[in-house]
C-alpha cells in the first residue's frame, strides 16, 4: 500500500498533488489549437435544441454539489442563462420544474451515487437534455446520461474528494464556456482571455503546492479547536463551503461556511476570542465587503486565515495570517483557492490522529440512500 501512496503518507495527499496532472488532462483537446474556443467533441447538442434551453439544472451530493455552486456561478455569468443548483436529494423528491427546454448538469466523481442517479433519471423522464461530469468511464450515470464529460482526475482513492473536485471545477468553466459560445454571449477576446488563463492554472497550483508550508503553523496553534468558520462571497462562499465540509470530514472538527454578508444573522454570535476564522478574499469587486466582516470577526477577538489573491495584500493589515494564491481571471480563483483549504484539512485531520484516507462513517461512494 505504501507504494501506491507513491511515497506521500496518505491517498488525500498524493492526489493533492496530482491535481496539476489532472487539470491538464481533463483540458487536454478539450480547447482549439489557436486557444480561441472551447470545443467539447463529446456533447452532441443539436444547434437548435442549444438555442431553445431556457433553464439549466445543476444536481450531484456531497463535494460534487459543491462544484455545482461554482457552476451555477459561472454558467450565468458567462453564459446568461437562469441555473439552479440542488442537491441530488433534494431534487428528487420535489418534482423540479424540469421539462425538454431544460439542460440538466449531472456531477458525480464515481457516477454511483444513488440519489444522483434518481435524479439524472427523473431528469430525463421529464424530457430534459442530461449531460454527466464524472470521473469514471462507463459508471452508470455515464451510461444514462445524453452526454458525457469525463473529468480525467485518474482513479481517487481517499474518501475525501480533492483532484476529482479540481477538475469537476475545470469542467464548469468549460461547460460555460462551450454554453456561452453557442449562445454568443461573450466576445472572442473575452474567451481567449478566459481560455489562456486556464490554461496557466495547472502551474498555478503546482506552485502553491511548493508553498504550503505556513499552513502547518497555523495548524499547530489550532488543531485543538472544537469549531471553525469559513467565510466568503461570491465565489468565495462556494470554495468557503467546501473548506468546511473537508475540515468536518476528515478533521472531526464542527466547521461552518457562511456567506461573509450572513455573519450579523446568526453566526457572530458565536465568534469568540480565539475561534478560526478562514475568510476566502479572492474577488476584487467584493474586497472592501469582504474586509469589513473580517474586521467585524476580529473585533470578538478570533483568529483570522484569509486566504487572498496576490494583489489584495492589504487584507494583512486586518487578518492575523495570509496565504496567498497566484493572481488569475477573477472568475477562476476557485481552482486556486481550494488547494489551501484541502491542506488545511488534511494537516488537521494528521495532527488530531485522524483516519485521514478513511474517515468514521462515511464511505467513498454512497450507492443506497
Ligand atoms: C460521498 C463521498 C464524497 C462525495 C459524495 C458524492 O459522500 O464521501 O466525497 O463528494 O459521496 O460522490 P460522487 O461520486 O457522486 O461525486
Amino acid at each position: 500500500a505504501q507504494a501506491e501512496k507513491g511515497g506521500y503518507d496518505h491517498f488525500m495527499l498524493k492526489e493533492i498533488h496530482e491535481q496539476p496532472r489532472a487539470l491538464k488532462d481533463t483540458l487536454s483537446g478539450r480547447i482549439a489549437p489557436d486557444g480561441s474556443r472551447v470545443v467539447l467533441n463529446e456533447i452532441n447538442i443539436p444547434q437548435e435544441q442549444l438555442q431553445q434551453i431556457n433553464k439549466v439544472v445543476i444536481t450531484a451530493c456531497g463535494t460534487a454539489f459543491h462544484a455545482g455552486l461554482v457552476g451555477k456561478y459561472v454558467i450565468e455569468t458567462l453564459a446568461r442563462i437562469p441555473v439552479e443548483a440542488d442537491i441530488a436529494s433534494e431534487l428528487r423528491y420535489r418534482n423540479p420544474l424540469i421539462d425538454k427546454n431544460t439542460l440538466v448538469i449531472v456531477i458525480s466523481q464515481s457516477g454511483e451515487t444513488a440519489d444522483t442517479l434518481a435524479a439524472l433519471r427523473e431528469a430525463r423522464r421529464k424530457g430534459a437534455r442530461v449531460i454527466a461530469v464524472t470521473n469514471v468511464v462507463d459508471s452508470s450515470v455515464a451510461r444514462d446520461a445524453d452526454d458525457v464529460l469525463y473529468t480525467w482526475a485518474g482513479p481517487e482513492i481517499a474518501v475525501a474528494s480533492t483532484k476529482a473536485y479540481i477538475t469537476q471545477l475545470l469542467s464548469m468553466y468549460l461547460l460555460g464556456l462551450y454554453l456561452a459560445q453557442s449562445r454568443g454571449t461573450l466576445e472572442d477576446k473575452e474567451i481567449t482571455q478566459i481560455i489562456t488563463d486556464l490554461r496557466k492554472l495547472p502551474d498555478k497550483v503546482a506552485s502553491i503546492l511548493e508553498n504550503g508550508t505556513n499552513i502547518k503553523e497555523f495548524v499547530q496553534k489550532h488543531c485543538n479547536c472544537e469549531h471553525a468558520f469559513f467565510i466568503g462571497r461570491g465565489l468565495d462562499y462556494a470554495v468557503a463551503m467546501e473548506g468546511s465540509l473537508k475540515l468536518k470530514e476528515i478533521s472531526y472538527i464542527h466547521a461552518e461556511a457562511y456567506a461573509a454578508g450572513e455573519l450579523k444573522h446568526g453566526t457572530l454570535a458565536l465568534i469568540v476570542k480565539d475561534v478560526p476564522v478562514v475568510a476566502l478574499v479572492t474577488q476584487q469587486a467584493l474586497y472592501d465587503k469582504t474586509v469589513s466582516n473580517i474586521k467585524e470577526v476580529k473585533a470578538r477577538e478570533a483568529t483570522v486565515l484569509a486566504v487572498a489573491s496576490r494583489g489584495l495584500e492589504e487584507v494583512a493589515k486586518v487578518a492575523d495570517e495570509v496565504l496567498y494564491i497566484p493572481r488569475t481571471h477573477q472568475m477562476l480563483t476557485t481552482i486556486l483557492a481550494v488547494v489551501p483549504m484541502q491542506l488545511l484539512a488534511y494537516y488537521m485531520a494528521v495532527s488530531r490522529k485522524c483516519d485521514v484516507d478513511q474517515p468514521r462513517n462515511l464511505a467513498k461512494s454512497v450507492t443506497v440512500e
